[in-house]
């Protein structure tokens, strides 16, 4: 079923696991995570970016095709359809087309007027029963456009934001969205706590989910992160079995270059991820 993200992610908080936002790009990566989560009875966040929005020709069409989705495989765990990186135009217009969560991301203007917007769509999100993420500091990288200088969040800020009436909050704790260079220096775990210690209950969101070590995983969720992003892994997956297929000439074997026989391979990997990262998080079960 569609639902906000504010249940899921106050009761992942308190059970110290994490739900993980899995992005899908069309209907294969949506149907796959769909799948699996109702396969290990786990709540989980579907991410649009405003990229992907657009590719699937609209946000109008995603949330029809998640919907219609929902219903016709007997969806039954608790599923948010969730704006990744939204600009205020963007939440608008996921508003108006049916999402069920959103993320704010205002991290790069003035705190000043993060805080004036963010305050205007907490207000517009509640009143429609979504839930809103905010950002603070920046996720650093490259997603879809958006582009983050990674300085990590300050935790005073953080306090400022989440007491606008945010559900979530994404703050910047040396996360790079994309894959980690050989160089990467790690969480910055004191961060993390001090933005915990001031933020007490709020559920706090681990932006760049791909390629984090396991044990640093596990240490984010047990200071009070509830959500986890993945993008790129599962975007790797999919194109490493996908080239495998080809590159074996199963394409050109009987009806092999049959959309549905060569996209299959990779909707099968997108499903390894997803149940990796899932059993990683400690959402199985918890649906
Ligand atoms: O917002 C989505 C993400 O933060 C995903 O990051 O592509 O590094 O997994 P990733
Ligand atoms: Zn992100």
């Amino acid at each position: 079923m569609l639902v906000s993200a504010k249940e899921m992610l106050d009761k992942a908080k308190a059970g110290h696991y994490a739900v993980g936002q899995f992005n899908i790009n069309n209907l294969e990566w949506t149907k796959a995570v769909l799948l699996t989560a109702q396969e290990l009875n786990s709540p989980v966040i579907l991410g649009v970016s405003e990229g992907a929005g657009k590719y699937m020709t609209g946000y109008k069409t995603v949330a029809a095709m998640v919907k219609a989705m929902i219903e016709e495989l007997n969806i039954t765990v608790p599923v948010a359809l969730h704006l990744d990186h939204g600009s205020y135009e963007g939440c608008l217009k996921c508003v108006e087309a049916g999402f069920s969560s959103i993320m704010f991301d205002g991290s790069h203007y003035a705190i000043d007027e993060n805080v004036a917007k963010t305050t205007e769509l907490v207000a517009l999100a509640h009143s429609k029963g979504m839930s809103i993420e905010a950002e603070v500091g920046s996720i650093g990288g490259e997603e879809d456009g958006v582009i983050g200088m990674g300085e990590c969040a300050d935790p005073k800020e953080c306090k400022a934001i989440a007491d606008l009436g945010v559900d979530m909050l994404a703050a910047g704790i040396g996360n790079i969205h994309g894959k980690y260079p050989a160089n990467w220096a790690g969480l910055s775990f004191e961060t993390l706590d001090a933005i915990q210690q001031l933020t007490g209950d709020m559920p706090l969101v681990l932006h760049g989910g791909t390629g984090i070590p396991d044990d640093m995983i596990k240490k984010a969720i047990s200071l009070g992160v509830a959500k986890i992003n993945v993008n790129t892994e599962c975007q790797l997956s999919f194109a490493a079995a996908t080239r495998e297929y080809i590159e074996a000439g199963k394409d050109l074997e009987g009806k092999g270059f049959d959309p549905r026989k060569l996209l299959l391979p990779g909707t099968e990997a997108i499903k390894a991820t997803v149940k990796e990262k899932m059993e990683l998080f400690g959402s199985v079960n918890r649906a």
